[in-house]
């Protein structure tokens, strides 16, 4: 069965501004391919598709603005650029987490920290250098508008982690009036 996750994926332009502000390769530490960046809302591992599929067409959720704050890490090893607050987000993660479990889907309780990793790094490498690579200023990341969400299925193709879009979920946009 595939390894799944549902995740906001991210316009081209903005991964070649993330790519510009990842670390770079170094013994211990490895940026994430740029064409993998996205903003995971629940990893949900191995599960029948057809069964994820037709729970997230059940979501419904608004069009929202995705903005970002700095670097930062979780200490098991990532490397990250957080996210300003944003009601919608949360608010879409929720509906996510509550169609899946609805559908029966096993999923472990975690506790939404929106993120996109940018880099991942090995248990060797000293704090002081993840402290500095996470410290040197961003510069402003642009934000950008939200208007679907995705089904992900992530696998290895010739040893390369690869993340392939299997369906987009529209989210609701205000008519005009
Ligand atoms: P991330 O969100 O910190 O980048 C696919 O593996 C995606 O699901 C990755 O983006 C990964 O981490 C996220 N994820 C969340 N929980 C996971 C888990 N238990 N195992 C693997 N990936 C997980």
């Amino acid at each position: 069965m595939p390894r799944l996750f549902v995740a906001v994926p991210l316009s081209q332009s903005l991964k070649e501004r993330l790519q510009a502000i990842q670390p770079p390769k170094t013994r211990g530490i490895t940026p994430m391919e740029p064409d993998n960046l996205h903003l995971t809302l629940q990893f949900i591992g191995e599960a029948d598709p057809e069964a994820v599929l037709e729970a997230l067409a059940s979501v419904k959720a608004r069009s929202f603005e995705l903005e970002f704050t700095e670097l930062s890490q979780f200490r098991n090893g990532v490397i990250w650029l957080g996210v300003k607050d944003n009601a919608e987000l949360k608010a879409l993660q929720l509906a996510v987490l509550k169609a899946l479990l609805k559908a029966g889907l096993p999923l472990e309780k975690k506790r939404f920290v929106p993120h996109v990793t940018l880099a991942r790094y090995k248990r060797h490498v000293p704090q002081p250098i993840i402290n500095e690579l996470i410290q040197q200023t961003a510069g402003e990341v642009p934000s950008e508008q939200v208007l679907a969400f995705s089904l992900f299925d992530s696998h290895t193709v010739d040893d390369e982690l690869t993340y392939t879009r299997l369906r987009a979920f529209p989210l609701a946009t205000l008519k005009p009036a």
